[in-house]
């Protein structure tokens, strides 16, 4: 049984005041919630109140993004350690955006993998094709190479503290969702690559997420497909109640 792993992603939203109020709204609306791993990512400068807001409570804060160094002359960057220090348990590496906007190659996302891991953290990796790979027909391989290069190295332990999150590039923050069927597929055949690359334990223990316009109203039928483990959600976890309802379809 994998248990399943809800993340609110909230980008780059939200000030202070705005951030710690979620973040008590959230805490209270899922007062009670079992059986199910909740994540809150929120930006760099309220993880610290965010984390403090949700302190005693079972829901875990997480970083964006973090760096594959300890700390020096990386102007812009921050580290696993920095994360660590401001209450996080987790970070989110390889989010489409930082693929897409800030170039962010396989190479780089597998080094960052392996020294967050090595810091402590519990990681949420990201994987997904773009519309135009989909329409194509390279999805498989895209999925293939970013499973392959950006997992390369992992052990067994390391996996107990990976989760990954297939997010297909054309259904974050577009409000199309990638059908059940369609999420299934993309994660059976993720879960098979895994099996192939790092053995059929490994694959069988490793919880995937889907991630891209889930909503209170296609959460329950995306988490019921066998392979779905848990979801990343962006915009409707700005919303205290579409959040806790997303967690509560997880349960
Ligand atoms: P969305 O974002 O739920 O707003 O589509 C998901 C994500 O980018 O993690």
């Amino acid at each position: 049984m994998r248990t399943p792993v809800i993340a609110g992603n909230w980008k780059m939203n939200l000030l202070r005041d705005d951030a710690v109020a979620l973040a008590r709204d959230v805490a209270s609306a899922l007062d009670g919630s079992t059986g199910v791993e909740v994540v809150v990512c929120p930006v760099f400068t309220v993880l610290s109140s965010v984390a403090e807001a949700f302190a005693g409570g079972s829901v875990e804060v997480g970083g964006q993004n973090c760096y594959g160094v300890e700390s020096g002359a990386f102007t812009g960057e921050i580290s696993p350690q920095m994360l660590r220090d401001a209450g996080c348990a987790w970070t989110i590496i390889g989010h489409s955006e930082r693929r897409q906007i800030f170039n962010e190659s396989d190479a780089l996302l597998n080094k960052k993998l392996h020294f967050a891991l090595a810091s402590g953290l519990k990681v949420m990796f990201c994987i997904g094709e773009t519309l135009e790979e989909r329409e194509s027909g390279a999805m498989n391989d895209v999925l293939r190479r970013q499973v392959i290069e950006g997992l390369k190295g992992l052990d067994d332990t390391d996996f107990t503290r990976v989760v990954l999150a297939y997010e297909p590039v054309w259904a974050i923050g577009t409000g199309v969702t990638a059908t059940p069927e369609q999420a299934e597929e993309a994660h059976a055949f993720t879960r098979e690559l895994v099996a192939e690359a790092f053995g059929g334990t490994v694959a069988a223990d490793l919880r995937i997420q889907y991630g891209g316009s889930v909503k209170p109203d296609n959460a329950a039928e995306l988490l019921a497909k066998e392979n779905v483990d848990g979801a990343l959600v962006g915009g409707a976890a700005l919303q205290a109640d579409s959040f806790a309802a997303i967690v509560k379809a997880a349960r």
